[in-house]
């Protein structure tokens, strides 16, 4: 029976390693992609009101930016707006945690060995860190953003979660799961210390008059991101305690520390004067809205069921998997377990597909950092 314990340690102010790399995170994006390129005219905005005060050269970063594939495209647009409205070189930094899969970034950075920006005036580099620490130099920074990662806690609030394995509760069409008023309290109390400590760190990297776009999955009053995925992947963890591979125990330690905000509780410490971020910036514009899922359109338009059911749990697979597998003991068979974890979530989907409903809903803020 597998005893679930924190053998892999993340990075401090994180609570994943990353997401599964090796190029699985990329090869299973497309639907953060739609998330993102609903809020390009944010950043085409953001780019035509950048004001330029005498800068040495000029630096956007993106922070959570996994193995690149998103993340490049989107410096790709920022840099359309910005190369045309000045002659100085830029900067782009794509920064996510030490455990990151930067080889692979970094070979999405240079294919054939040049910049994939395809300009003699960018240059771009990587850094290793938690976002919610400082990772550039005071005033260095003219755009930061950052894309379906703030949900992802800085720390782990509580230490079991006995009722459900994600702490915004399981689905009410689903229902297989509780999660009492104190813990989600005090996950609701996390993400707004981790918002308002991004929010500081930012505060101090960027120049004044640089721009932050903060754009990630959440709930709005239709649906939440997280109802569905969670829902088969509890019920598929379950069935291997049911058989006793994984200990009521384990299970009970176990679960995804992310949480889907509402764009009240993302906008909050800006609204809040008693917080220390609220003088820091203004607040320019928000979004709340959904996006369309490819794999759900693929269904509704071929009904292949093996191919949906693969698309929908490989997509949730990369950025769950390194906290699963590092909840289990560090034993010779933990791959195997984790992989047959995610078979039997296929398994189960297949059969009653109509029970796992998936919407991605996203919320986003443009902000402007103050002089
Ligand atoms: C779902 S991926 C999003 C990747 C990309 N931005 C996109 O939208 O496709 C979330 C990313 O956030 C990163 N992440 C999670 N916690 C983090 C932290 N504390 N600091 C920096 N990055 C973090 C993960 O490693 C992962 O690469």
């Amino acid at each position: 029976m597998a005893d679930i314990e924190a053998s892999d340690t993340p990075s401090s102010h994180a609570t994943t390693t990353g997401m599964t790399g090796g190029g699985f995170y990329d090869a299973n994006s497309a639907t953060q992609w739609n998330a993102i390129e609903a809020v390009l005219p944010i950043l085409d905005d953001a780019i035509t009101s950048l004001q330029l005060r005498d800068p040495d050269c000029v630096r956007l970063a993106d922070f959570g930016c996994s193995e690149g594939r998103n993340s490049i495209a989107v410096m790709s647009r920022a840099l359309r707006s910005l190369l045309p409205k000045t002659d100085l070189s830029v900067q782009t930094i794509h920064s996510d945690l030490p455990t990151n899969d930067f080889s692979k970034l970094i070979a999405n950075l240079r294919p054939d060995g040049q910049s994939v920006y395809d300009s003699n005036r960018v240059y771009s580099s990587v850094v290793g860190g938690s976002m919610y620490d400082q990772l550039l130099p005071e005033r260095s920074l003219h755009l930061a953003t950052t894309f379906n990662a703030i949900g992802f806690l800085s720390r782990r609030p509580v230490n079991r979660l006995p009722g459900y394995i994600f702490p915004n509760g399981p689905s009410t069409v689903r229902a297989n799961g509780y999660v009492s008023d104190d813990d989600r309290s005090a996950f609701a109390l996390q993400a707004r210390r981790d918002v308002e400590c991004y929010l500081e760190v930012r505060a101090r990297e960027l120049v004044p008059g640089g721009k932050l776009l903060v754009q990630v999955f959440g709930s709005t009053d239709q649906a939440r991101t997280c109802d569905g995925i969670y829902d088969l992947l509890n019920d598929a963890v379950l069935s291997f305690v049911d058989k006793d591979e994984i200990s009521r125990e384990s299970y009970d330690r176990y679960y995804q520390p992310v949480y889907m905000r509402h764009l009240d509780e993302l906008t909050a410490p800006l609204r809040d004067p008693q917080s220390t971020v609220s003088s820091l910036y203004s607040l320019d514009s928000t979004r709340s809205y959904e996006i369309a899922v490819p794999f759900n359109q693929q269904y509704a338009s071929d009904g292949d069921l093996d191919r949906f059911a693969k698309d929908y749990v490989n997509f949730f697979r990369a950025f769950t998997e390194a906290v699963l597998s590092s909840a289990l003991p560090e034993t010779p068979e933990r791959a195997d377990l984790v992989d047959r974890i995610y078979r039997q979530a296929e398994v189960i989907l297949k059969a009653n597909p109509k029970s796992y409903p998936f919407r991605y809903m996203a919320i986003a803020m443009l902000l402007t950092r103050k002089d």
